[in-house]
């Protein structure tokens, strides 16, 4: 068979040869059933004999891989996609650096990798579970539309991490696969393994920041893993990304539509201070200042995702070749990091400094620092809509030291500016910062469902173009309740 074309013969899409790999295959389809069960317990509420208008994979050829077409989601074909094989290829880091990569798990890191591929794969149905009730309040079919994508999409995520489970983890492979569909986002007995998978995502805006941040965080984690020496997971990962891109971009345009909509309808009630709440409220489109807080608040949860700054888990997973760097193949260095330093933030005396630690137990903090730096560039998008209205207000990233609860700062308080205050100063003012009880019944008032063909919310402007070319007014979905 071709790699790079999927074989739809197969009661699970692949291009992996499945038909010939009978133990794998049947583990899979015995592992089929679950999934269904948890997609119509967990993804979206509602909606599933919808027609949605929605991409499937057919290739993994950069050049085009993805057709369109109607489907009801549980008719969505998940599939097992890794991006070809790239001959000869060998491991780019750690202390096998040059070696050629493995096909199969290397004994002495067995347990690395199958906690990092768990980790991987548990946050995938978490963010399904916490978006499922979006469908309810979509501000158009165009955005029911995306957030159905971003599920189903995120579904194919876990089947990509069970697979590698199934097929190279043997019997406790098979084991977490089934655990994987157990934990519930937010569940008290049973979460998911990661705290900002265990929030709620109440409304569209929160939904938007999510994909932007969270789904960012996604793509960091992926990239490190895309470099791994197991090549599975490597080539896994690299066609995840192509799927993530796409999550991300829900995001950064849905931000922009909240703020270019918000910014018209001041601009139309000849409201000149954007900090002036109520009135903006009044208007019934999100201030801007509101928007801050929900910023201040994913940005902050998704910085936790990175772990501790200072961590010898990342150290060892990078000696071993397990786990690189973001777009570790074009950093120009030894790749070894044996004797080279970073410079981490820590909290030293009472205040925030930079302190050069060891690069190998750094990487955490480096992978953070490459997602500020890919974070910041959705604020200059934004801030230039702002100003093209004509308002003096910049959305901004909130320091590393705000509302954490993982790393250096988990134990002090700091302001977004990133001064260090006491807790009573931070009681205080918390809800400046970040979003009130007040501030989400707001935007809650505000989640009424838009399902007319072409129809847009108040709040929201409709996009610049629609998806696979089609006009915005195109019937994403054929709703059918
Ligand atoms: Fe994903
Ligand atoms: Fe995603």
């Amino acid at each position: 068979m071709n790699i790079m074309n999927v074989d739809y013969t197969t009661k699970i899409p692949n291009n992996v040869n499945l038909s010939e790999d009978r133990q794998v295959l049947k583990a899979l389809e015995g592992w089929h059933p679950g999934y269904i069960d948890w997609w119509n317990d967990m993804g979206p509420d509602g909606f599933q004999q919808s027609l949605v208008y929605l991409r499937t994979a057919y290739s993994v050829d950069p050049r085009g891989w993805a057709k369109f077409d109607y489907v009801k989601m549980p008719d969505y074909r998940w599939g097992i996609l890794l991006a070809p094989q790239e001959e000869n290829r060998v491991i780019p880091f750690g202390e096998r650096y040059g070696e050629p990569a493995w096909q199969e798990v290397p004994g002495e890191h067995r347990a690395m990798l199958r906690r990092l591929i768990v980790i991987q794969g548990d946050t995938e149905p978490a963010s399904v579970e916490q978006q499922r009730h979006l469908g309810k309040t979509a501000p158009s079919l165009y955005d029911l539309r995306n957030l159905f994508q971003v599920n189903v999409e995120e579904g194919r995520h876990l089947w990509a991490m069970v697979y590698l489970l199934q097929k190279y983890f043997g019997r406790d492979g098979r084991e977490e696969a089934d655990e994987l569909l157990r934990r519930r986002s937010g569940d008290a007995d049973s979460p998911r393994m990661l705290g900002a998978f265990n929030e709620k995502t109440p409304d569209w805006l929160s939904f938007f920041m999510f994909t932007y941040f969270t789904d960012r965080d996604g793509k960091m984690q992926l990239h490190s893993l895309a470099q791994s020496g197991f090549d599975p997971l490597s080539r896994t990962c690299r066609f995840m990304l192509t799927e993530e891109a796409h999550h991300m971009f829900v995001g950064e345009t849905g931000i922009s539509r909240v703020v270019q909509r918000t910014c018209e309808a001041m601009k139309d009630a000849g409201i000149s201070d954007p900090s002036d709440i109520t009135k903006v409220r009044g208007l019934g489109v999100i201030d801007l200042p509101t928007i801050q807080k929900k910023l201040n608040l994913h940005y902050s949860l998704s910085l936790d995702l990175f772990g501790s700054e200072v961590s010898t888990n990342a150290a060892n997973a990078f000696n071993a070749g397990v786990k690189g760097r973001y777009r570790e193949t074009q950093i120009e260095d030894d790749h070894r990091l044996q004797s080279s330093t970073y410079p981490v933030l820590k909290m030293v005396n009472g205040q925030i400094k930079r302190v050069d630690e060891p690069a190998l137990t750094a990487l955490n903090m480096r992978l953070r620092d490459d997602y500020t730096q890919d974070c910041a560039k959705g604020m200059l998008r934004w801030n230039k809509i702002i100003a093209t209205a004509g308002y003096h207000f910049k959305l901004t990233l909130p320091n590393v030291a705000f509302h954490r609860q993982i790393g250096e700062f988990k134990d002090i308080h700091a302001t977004p500016e990133g001064v260090l205050i006491d807790d009573a100063t931070w009681n205080k003012s918390k809800s400046e910062w970040l979003p009130s009880t007040d501030d989400g019944d707001f935007i809650g008032s505000l989640m009424t469902p838009v399902t007319g063909v072409g129809g847009f919310a108040p709040w929201i402007s409709p996009p610049k173009v629609g998806i696979d070319n089609k006009p915005g007014d195109f019937e994403y979905v054929k709703i059918e309740t």
